[in-house]
């Protein structure tokens, strides 16, 4: 396994992917993480980071020294081959320019670390502003650029790397091969980290940890939680019970397809809790988004509470944690790299219920949830599914949310997805959904005369959901879906489609 220290890189939860599917594992630590820690993991190769910072800033993340004391081979990137430099006795200097984006590499010389690439240029992605000035003693250059003689070097001696560029980012072009070569080649990891490998793992110690006793588990509809009750239904069989909460505010026909898929299909406990009154009673009258909001998450905790209190045999509570949740609470617990996200999903029950947390997705990346969710029996549409918001339809629905405007608009949602899936559209857009806007407006439909709401589509494409570019699906699409809803509902009289970014729009409208 693979040890990465991270040195606040945007890119570095990108590298633990690489690794990953590459079939070795591996963990991110942060780069001051105690020497007992590192030493505890027992890597066989430490790749360093890139880092936003410049080596020669205050406070500038260090180097420490027991990643060179353990004797495995160590890969810095950017960053990290900067302050392997400096480290040695080179000189790293910080230039006017930044240099970012696309960069020609020459390999220079037989490397170990460029054994499996068989052409002598590369096309790499670049994103610094310090650069190697002189190189240390101990290293040799084994690449330059028109603007650096020193894009990646080599240790005389010790399998100590460093590479300017970034060998994990997409746009460059054999990064895989160099970080394949890195951990299989130069580390030796061998390629145990594999779907099947992994669930037997995880089945293993659910049991171990569980044993005899009885694990809760809120089930959303959404794809962590269902890949936890499958993993957990896999581990323990019965002893899982999973309360899914009805609250009239989920995608078109929804609840009858989790209890189809979950209950029916896979034989696993759940209960099924039809709370749509209490949500649109709760809501009744409200129309501010947070307020909203909160309302749905407390009614939640208030219905899931309940449920575990009236189960009085529960010992374990599961929750559907993956990792780069984990990696950012702790980024933003020790207050180092930025926080990314601080997204706003139901959870937080009350201490007196003293159940004991579980979390058998909390070292996995997105990606391999998905992964584990096919191999244990869900269907890849529902896994691969464009993501939905805890609040659901309520924050879709703007202003007041009424039964009414929930029913509209899972009906013209539906029609918008079953579209996009029909013309290969769903998987070229990250997030597609409708909004229900309580406007009316006048139109004609055949000979009569319609009053009655507005339904505006909002499709974004996103690699991160941070900044979202509106999608430009082709006209005759829109089109299509327009008179659809139009047709198909009586309670929408006009059909609008969403021509804003993000920034300055959110992708969601509340
Ligand atoms: P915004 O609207 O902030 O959305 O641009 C970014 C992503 O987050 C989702 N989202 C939520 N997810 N609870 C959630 O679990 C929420 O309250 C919530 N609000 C937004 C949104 O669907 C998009 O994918």
């Amino acid at each position: 396994k693979v040890l990465i220290l991270d040195f606040g890189s945007q890119y570095t939860q990108l590298i633990a992917r690489r690794v990953r599917e590459l079939n070795v594992y591996c963990e991110i630590y942060a780069w001051d993480a105690d020497s007992a820690a590192i030493e505890a993991f027992e890597p066989q190769g430490i790749i360093l980071s890139g880092g936003p910072e410049s080596v020669h800033m205050e406070n500038a993340p260090t180097l420490n020294e027991v990643v060179l004391s353990l004797n495995v081979p160590v890969l810095g990137v950017c960053y990290g081959m900067q302050l392997l430099n400096q480290y040695y006795g080179g000189l790293v200097e910080g230039s006017e320019e930044k240099e970012f984006g696309y960069a020609k590499v020459h390999l220079t010389g037989q490397s170990k670390l460029f054994a499996q690439i068989n052409k002598q240029a590369l096309d790499v992605w670049m994103s610094h502003g310090d650069k190697v000035k002189a190189l240390a003693p101990a290293f040799h250059s084994i690449a330059h650029t028109s603007s650096t003689p020193f894009a990646a070097c080599e240790h005389k001696e010790l399998p100590i790397f460093g590479v300017q560029f970034h060998p994990e980012v997409e746009h460059t072009a054999d990064g895989r091969e160099i970080l394949s070569q890195f951990v299989h080649g130069i580390c030796g990891c061998e390629k145990l980290w594999k779907t099947d490998n992994i669930i037997d793992t995880h089945v293993e110690n659910i049991r171990h940890l569980v044993g005899k006793e009885k694990v809760l588990l809120g089930l959303s509809g959404g794809v962590d939680s269902s890949v936890v009750a499958a993993l957990l239904h896999k581990a323990i069989g019965k002893q899982l019970v999973c309360v899914f909460v009805d609250t009239g505010l989920l995608r078109f026909e929804e609840g009858d397809q989790v209890m189809q898929t979950m209950a029916d299909k896979m034989d696993i406990n759940v209960i099924r809790v039809n709370a749509q009154e209490m949500y649109f009673n709760g809501l009744k009258g409200e129309s501010d988004p947070e307020r909203k909001r909160k309302i749905i998450g407390e009614l939640f905790i208030r219905i899931f509470e309940q449920q575990a209190r009236d189960l009085d045999d529960i010992q374990w509570l599961a929750q559907g944690t993956i990792y780069p949740d984990v990696i950012e609470s702790a980024a933003s617990s020790t207050g180092k790299a930025h926080v990314i996200k601080s997204h706003h999903n139901v959870g937080g029950l009350p201490d007196d219920l003293a159940l004991k947390l579980i979390e058998p997705l909390k070292d996995l990346f997105k990606d391999e949830v998905r992964k584990l969710g096919v191999s244990l029996g869900l269907a890849p549409e529902m896994v691969y599914r464009h993501p939905f918001p805890g609040p659901g339809l309520g924050v879709r629905i703007l202003g007041e949310v009424k039964r009414e405007y929930a029913d509209t608009l899972a009906k013209a949602d539906h029609i918008f997805i079953e579209e996009l899936r029909k013309h290969d559209l769903y998987d070229k857009t990250s997030q597609a959904f409708a909004v229900f806007l309580p406007v009316k407006s006048v139109g004609v439909v055949g000979d009569a005369r319609r009053y009655e709401y507005v339904i505006a589509l909002r499709a974004v494409e996103t690699i991160d959901f941070m900044t979202a570019r509106w999608a430009h699906l082709p006209y005759e699409f829109i089109d299509l879906v327009s008179r659809r809803i139009i047709n198909e509902i009586d309670k929408v009289s006009r059909v609008v489609y969403d021509v804003s970014s993000k920034p300055p729009a959110t992708i969601e409208w509340e």
